[in-house]
């Protein structure tokens, strides 16, 4: 029997791509950042597979170029806004996405921007850094308390509850809004309480987003949410830039509507709003919540098994089209 045909946009963990070779004849696209259009649709002109990344827009055009023998979109990350999932589903394409295994490697990151934003560790990095550390002053770099502080997790699916479990060691009181109530016993083990957006944004000191982005999230953090956050709390972001309208946080950030944010995703990801680099009061990150080795890797291997069995017949694990 031949192999069906592969393209996998960009090198993943060799787990994955070892799998994906053995049943599969496969080509990686080896560019430095996103693949640009032109070259994605003539690099899917025949395949039977897709693996991709969040950064890939897999749309019509796509779907057209590869040709109607395409079988799988395999996504290589949770969430999927990349798709065009409504086009996928018309032409019988499976589309999947790599759940659970990244849930803890993001609450990480988010509490590792929390804290850094909080303690202003990349402000005093640089400050030890450009020979600024002249000895220990009083008011030298003051922070924020996370300890006791109120957490406003949004979202609170698989990664928002990873974050408020965190939140015990820090004696903090939770507050989260999501779409829907968690169970009982979720909020009990969690001490998590369930109220509306505009509660959370007044009484956390942090506000942590974790939800997809779709047309009811885009821009759900807008001006009006901003100027309803108190002045000394700060704003995370590990889960799509276009859940905050950047243009108005960056006129949170510069007139002190609050005291500060940590992004790790932006609205025109790769591009960067250019107010936000002149700002000492905001972290920015490359797109890095799942980015351990080991989570890296688990996501290959998961990719990799959604994509082969798809094409062998199979109903992939992780299928979101259903
Ligand atoms: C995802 O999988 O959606 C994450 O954003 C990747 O880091």
């Amino acid at each position: 029997m031949k192999k069906p045909k592969v393209f996998v946009t960009a090198q993943i963990p060799d787990e994955g791509l070892k799998m994906i070779s053995q049943h599969c004849e496969m080509q990686i696209g080896n560019y430095d950042g996103v693949l640009p259009k032109d070259v994605l649709i003539d690099k899917v002109k025949g395949v039977d597979g897709i693996l991709c990344l969040l950064a890939d827009v897999i749309d019509k055009d796509v779907m057209e170029a590869a040709g109607k023998q395409l079988k799988v979109i395999a996504n290589y990350a949770v969430g999927y806004n990349n798709i065009d999932i409504e086009e996928a589903t018309k032409r019988g394409i499976m589309v999947t996405n790599t759940p659970g295994v990244l849930t803890e490697t993001t609450a990480d990151l988010a509490w590792a921007l929390m804290m850094s934003i909080a303690r202003r560790i990349v402000e005093s990095d640089k400050f030890v850094r450009e020979g600024k550390f002249n000895g220990w002053q009083p008011m030298l770099m003051l922070g924020t308390d996370i300890y006791g502080a109120t957490l406003g997790v949004v979202g609170f699916g698989r990664i928002g509850q990873a974050v408020a479990r965190r939140a015990s060691g820090f004696n903090m009181r939770v507050l989260y809004y999501s779409r829907k109530r968690a169970p009982e016993d979720v909020e009990k083990q969690l001490n998590a309480s369930f109220v509306d957006l505009s509660t959370l944004l007044r009484e956390s000191d942090f506000v942590t987003l974790h939800l997809p982005l779709t047309k009811e999230t885009y821009h759900l953090i807008g001006e009006e949410e901003l100027r309803m956050m108190k002045k000394e709390a700060y704003l995370i972001n590990t889960a799509r830039g276009p859940v905050i309208d950047e243009k108005a946080l960056v006129k949170a950030l510069k007139n002190k509507w609050i005291r500060g944010a940590a992004l790790d995703v932006f609205e025109k990801e790769p591009q960067i709003e250019p107010e936000l680099l002149e700002l000492d009061n905001v972290i920015l990150t490359p797109h890095i919540g799942s980015a351990s080795y080991t989570t890296r890797t688990k996501m290959s291997v998961m990719a990799a098994e959604n994509l082969v069995k798809a094409l062998y017949g199979e109903i992939p694990p992780n299928l979101v089209n259903t």
